[in-house]
């Protein structure tokens, strides 16, 4: 018999266990992302329907994708970063409800992560973090200093997330699903996470790129990196990306 924390988190996260919603309980929903805060401008990205991308086959796209973790100098451009946004958590829908629909599922369309991005060879745009505004599908720039990268690195045992072209990074903001599935929610934020990541490694193949998934990190480094207080917000999975 298993007695873990694993085992007593799954136990503790069956339905049976989990109490009442804020949801169930009529709490106002939170707002759909963070968005931009006052001191922060929108930064335009191209429109990713208008991205001259590879037609690429999805059998072969699936049957290519590897995790590819060593990328030559060759730049993204902003239009491929936009194009890999959207693949990944872009907005095709708001609905009436309201919730996002986007090319990835979510449990109860929660959508409940915010997307960064470490641009370190994007043409157009200066080396350093940045947020994705989802609905508006723009950027905002967090940390423009020249060590974000190193400091980010460090949080991921010395990976290689500066040698990529991009590196994303998506952090749960931990209410826009726990007003719904309370402690159910630990569960979905690791699956809705590999929906995500599984579409940047197929988008990569139309792009004429390769990524690797991240997920060995110091979760405190990585969120006092990034700005997170580790329990409202914290990091839950990365991908470096870059041409061959
Ligand atoms: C949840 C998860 C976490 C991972 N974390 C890392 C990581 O931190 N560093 C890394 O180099 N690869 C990481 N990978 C990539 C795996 O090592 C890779 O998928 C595996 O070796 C199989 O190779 P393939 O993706 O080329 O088929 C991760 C993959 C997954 C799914």
């Amino acid at each position: 018999m298993t007695t873990g924390v694993g085992r007593e988190f799954m136990e503790k996260t069956e339905y049976p266990n989990i109490g009442p919603s804020d949801q169930s309980k009529g709490l106002p929903q939170p707002p759909l992302e963070k968005g931009a805060r006052p001191d922060q401008t929108l930064i335009n990205l191209p429109k990713p329907a208008q991205v001259k991308v590879r037609p690429v086959d999805l059998t072969a796209a699936i049957n290519a994708r590897r995790s590819i973790r060593k990328y030559s100098d060759e730049p993204l451009t902003l239009g491929e970063l936009s194009y890999l946004l959207w693949c990944t958590q872009g907005v095709q829908k708001v609905t009436d409800r309201p919730a996002t629909l986007r090319p990835v599922p979510s449990a109860g369309a929660r959508h409940a992560f915010e997307t960064y991005v470490l641009a370190n060879r994007v043409e157009g745009l200066p080396s350093g973090l940045y947020r994705f505004i989802a609905v508006p599908h723009k950027l905002v720039a967090e940390d423009l200093d020249e060590s974000i990268g190193e400091r980010i690195a460090a949080a991921c045992f010395g990976q290689y997330v500066t040698q990529s072209a991009v590196t994303f990074v998506w952090a749960a903001d931990v209410y826009r699903m726990v007003w719904r599935y309370g402690e159910r929610s630990y569960r979905y934020f690791l699956l809705d996470a590999g929906h995500v990541c599984q579409n940047l490694y197929l988008a990569a193949e139309a792009v004429g790129a390769g990524c690797c998934a991240i997920g060995a990190f110091l979760d405190d480094e990585f969120n006092i990196v990034l700005g997170l207080d580790g329990e409202n917000d914290f990091v839950v999975y990365a991908a470096t990306l870059g041409k061959g």
